[in-house]
């Protein structure tokens, strides 16, 4: 008689990477940053380690992360309090902090995969992703502001741009603006199933958005939180029917988000499409990891490794993760 012995293959630690199926790589990773305007940097009170950059230093940064594999990166812009309105106008200026940074970083990088952002609350004076009229976000309008702040951005270079509002429809309008402008090579990356997470906070706090403002009027008719367009964590099947919308709108790369607690998501994200699946690893997840760490519970290295593995042994293709650095250093044995 005999024993099927899995442990065979755990023996040594050759033999264990010999046989292992998910690994997370330079190629696969997404690095979000942040640009400011004036030239200091400041870092961001819960998600230690990572800064609102000054252009200047972003240049930097960008320049130290390529050298250590990245080959993409997320941006997203500090906008300062003068600057947003209930409008949302600077969110399609040409000359917005955004766009300047998006031109300066592809002179500089021609080569980087630059992802530019798309939704309102940088812009809006309430921090929604969408206009409002009495007390409602406004869908169709919010839309065609979207579409043109897409224009912006690709006219500045932008080589993704990724709408992160979940507006109905935004994704056709985008892709109708592009394509009549002849921006036939801007791709799209959809933050297709954004569920409406309690991990985003530290992102809030990093824009100054929605819930980080100390005006923050508890008495306006400003809807509390972002549960008439982001969806419900307790559903899957919906995220499903925004997979297929995306795809028929013309979606280039579709994304679940956050991802940590979302594996299943991206599981049937991957079984249900034949187009690149992204994850974000959101602030929060980057927080939780990093203060548990910092409080002596858990190791940081292992844990950031196991976190990023996870998401892409659900099936994510790419990944966005405020951990993209840290994870080449581990991986490339760096300290
Ligand atoms: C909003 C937006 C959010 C993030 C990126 N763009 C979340 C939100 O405020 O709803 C979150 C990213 C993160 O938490 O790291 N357009």
């Amino acid at each position: 008689m005999f024993k099927i012995r899995p442990r065979r293959l755990r023996k040594n630690s050759s033999i264990i990477s010999l046989t292992q199926e998910n690994w997370v790589k330079a190629e696969d990773l997404i690095y979000p940053v942040f640009v400011k305007s004036g030239s200091e940097n400041q870092e961001i009170k819960s998600m230690p380690n990572i800064y609102r950059f000054s252009l200047d230093n972003l240049l930097r940064e960008i320049e130290d992360s390529m050298a250590l594999g990245i080959k993409a990166i997320a941006l997203f812009p500090v906008v300062e309090e003068e600057f947003k309105t209930l409008s949302a106008e600077e969110s399609y200026n040409p000359n917005s902090l955004n766009q300047k940074t998006i031109r300066a970083i592809k002179k500089r990088f021609p080569e980087l995969i630059l992802i530019s952002d798309i939704a309102l609350d940088p812009y809006t004076s309430h921090g929604h992703d969408g206009l409002i009229r009495d007390g409602k976000i406004l869908n169709d309008e919010t839309v065609k502001v979207l579409a043109m702040m897409a224009l912006a951005q690709a006219e500045a270079g932008a080589d993704i741009v990724a709408p992160s509002d979940m507006m109905d429809g935004r994704i056709g309008a985008i892709r109708q603006a592009l394509d009549e402008n002849n921006f036939f090579d801007t791709k799209i990356m959809s933050y297709t199933a954004k569920y409406k997470s309690n991990l985003y906070a530290p992102f809030r706090d990093a824009l100054g958005s929605l819930g980080s403002k100390k005006s923050y009027d508890e008495n306006s008719d400003i809807p509390k939180d972002k549960s008439s367009y982001q969806m419900n964590y307790a559903n899957s099947r919906e995220a499903l029917r925004e997979l297929e919308l995306d795809i028929a709108e013309g979606a280039d790369i579709v994304m679940v988000k956050p991802a940590g607690w979302y594996g299943d998501i991206i599981q049937t994200f991957k079984q249900n499409s034949t187009i690149p699946i992204a994850a974000y690893q959101v602030s929060g997840e980057y927080a939780m990891i990093y203060s548990a760490y910092q409080a002596g519970y858990i190791d940081l290295e292992p844990a950031i490794i196991e976190s990023l593995t996870a998401i892409k042994r659900a099936g994510a293709d790419l990944i966005l993760s405020y951990f993209s650095r840290h994870c080449l250093r581990i991986t490339q044995k760096i300290k």
